[in-house]
């Protein structure tokens, strides 16, 4: 198994657990989580304590400003997915980020007020709690609460980051913000005590959605707008509704996916890979040698094609999802595909743009005693959303808008594009690639896994997924291999250092691949329920990632 980081999780680990487990991008979270669980709290009430605390402690990516998607599965079966991505403002409009010759205006869809939508993060939580939390909405949103108003240790990486985005703070929030050191720099294991926030999350955790879509916390939001020349208003957040919806599910080699629908592209897109795939021996042809790669890139070329196309808020776009998932039509996609030469991506469809890495999601993974599950992936889009902190109210909005094809064809910060699917519109959700997930073998759970990375989101779950039920890896040594993608525009494959072996490189530029360097691809945080009935973490080592069980 060439490429593959160490950290092997073995049969008798102590890694291992029998009661529960959490995995999320930072260990403050993944420890508010277990201790919910300790004290008696199911997945859902792990999970919105987790969602909070990542807020405070992971402000990043965690969010009370931006939105996400969950996938549940009770330990009974019941499956359920909720969609509590943000949406356009009512006063929206298709062309909002175009100049006067109709080209996209750079960076107005990715920073400052006018780069954000309607936030899904605090509905989305009152509507999971609503429906399958066993502890007090009190007791669940507490531990944020005591992380913003005592403070917490920052970690090195954290310190870093604030430390890089100083300029930027400050020219979004010139009053200041807790984020902002006007004293000194930041220094690893520095307090960050949030006060502002703290009171946000009191008027949550005392009113529900009422705390954060209506009252001091609205109008700090419309004020903020204002000063900024953004578009929510309250109405907009009076409207906002997360909304639950039927999971993607599909089969591969045995095993039961239980996926994210639109307003995601990527229970769609890891169902058409999976079954893109599945009739090929991957386990025999190994982790990461030329066939698979090239079987797996001529899968994602095609499948992201299909993205561009047909994916959109299906409140707005009829998504052709039974035709996209047919098995057939799949396999039929696969026919195009030569051993002798990579298909260029002009033959699949046409285009021609440019991709850029820069990425902040973050995904938290879940199990109880019971053996009721959670995946979740939540994001403000870019590292630190919008980069405005909403003064008052002490959090930082998205700027999850560039998220839309803010004009046909037009790449965003992924280098994605789109056209009338995904276009924009008033009270319209943006397009996502986030793909919490959950599998079963044999009517039983057997995974839960989710990653941020904007579009080497699904690419990373795939290949997670493959990498356990192929190429048999423990769930920790899963995680850590290194990924390999393409994403049909631009025609590259893009490979994490060391993914493939020089030999492999060679043969694959030798049928005109053009392979492209880069850094980290996702961040996958996982759990894989044994044979033998344990719980077994998969924390992503490209970050702070940190699995807790008991
Ligand atoms: O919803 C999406 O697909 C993007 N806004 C996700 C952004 C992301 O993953 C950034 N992360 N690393």
């Amino acid at each position: 198994m060439s490429g593959c980081v160490s950290g092997q999780l073995g049969k008798n680990n102590s890694g291992e657990y029998k009661n529960g487990m959490v995995v999320s991008a930072h260990p403050e979270a993944s420890e508010v989580g277990i201790a919910i669980l300790k004290k008696g709290g199911n997945a859902v009430d792990a999970a919105v304590a987790v969602q909070f605390a990542l807020a405070v402690v992971y402000p990043n990516a965690g969010n009370l400003g931006g939105g996400g998607f969950m996938v549940y599965r009770s330990a009974k079966g019941e499956i359920n997915a909720l969609d509590f991505r943000e949406k356009a403002a009512a006063s929206a409009s298709r062309d909002m980020y175009l100049d006067s010759v109709g080209n996209p205006i750079v960076n107005k869809s990715l920073y400052g007020h006018l780069a954000a939508g309607v936030p899904g993060s605090v509905d989305g939580m009152v509507e999971a709690h609503k429906k399958y939390g066993k502890l007090s909405w009190a007791e669940v949103v507490q531990p944020a609460v005591d992380l913003s108003q005592n403070g917490f240790r920052i970690t090195k990486r954290q310190a870093s980051e604030l430390n890089g985005l100083h300029r930027d703070l400050m020219k979004f929030n010139p009053d200041g913000t807790a984020f902002i050191n006007l004293e000194s720099t930041w220094k690893e294991n520095d307090l960050l005590v949030q006060k502002e926030l703290a009171n946000t999350l009191k008027l949550v955790q005392e009113k529900g959605r009422a705390g954060f879509y209506e009252g001091a916390v609205a109008d700090s939001i419309v004020a903020e707008m204002q000063k900024g020349k953004g578009l929510i208003t309250k109405t907009d957040l009076q409207n906002y509704h997360a909304a639950w919806r039927k999971p993607i599910t599909g089969t591969y080699r045995g095993y039961k996916i239980i996926t994210m629908p639109p307003t995601s592209s990527g229970g769609i897109a890891l169902v058409q890979l999976l079954q893109s795939v599945e009739p090929y021996p991957l386990k025999k042809w190994g982790y990461n040698k030329d066939s698979t790669v090239q079987v797996i890139v001529e899968a994602e070329r095609r499948v992201y094609a299909d993205r561009a196309t047909h994916l959109g808020d299906p409140d707005f776009y009829a998504v052709p999802k039974n035709e996209l998932l047919d098995r057939q039509y799949n396999k039929q996609r696969m026919a195009s595909f030569t051993w002798d030469a990579a298909t260029p991506s002009s033959a699949v469809l046409a285009g021609n743009v440019k991709g850029k890495e820069h990425e902040e999601t973050t995904h938290f993974s879940i199990v109880d005693k019971e053996g009721n599950a959670v995946s979740i992936t939540t994001t403000l889009n870019g590292s630190y959303g919008s980069l405005v902190v909403v003064k008052g109210g002490g959090f930082l909005l998205n700027n999850e808008m560039d998220d839309f094809s803010v004009k046909p064809g037009a790449p965003n910060m992924y280098g994605l594009v789109g056209g009338e699917a995904n276009a924009i519109a008033p009270n319209k959700r943006m397009l996502s690639s986030m793909t919490p997930s959950i599998l079963e073998k044999d009517g039983k759970l057997f995974m839960v896994v989710g990653t941020p990375g904007g579009s080497t989101i699904i690419t990373s779950v795939f290949q997670t997924i493959i990498n356990v039920i192929d190429f048999e890896m423990p769930m920790q040594s899963a995680v850590a291999a290194k990924k390999f993608h393409h994403q049909w525009l631009p025609d590259e494959v893009y490979v994490e250092k060391d993914a493939l072996d020089s030999l492999t490189t060679a043969k694959l530029k030798a049928k005109g691949y053009k392979i492209q360097a880069r850094g980290a691809i996702g961040r996958v945080d996982a759990i894989l329920k044994t044979k033998w009935g344990a719980y077994q973490g998969g924390a992503d080592p490209r970050g702070d990632d940190k699995a807790v069980g008991y």
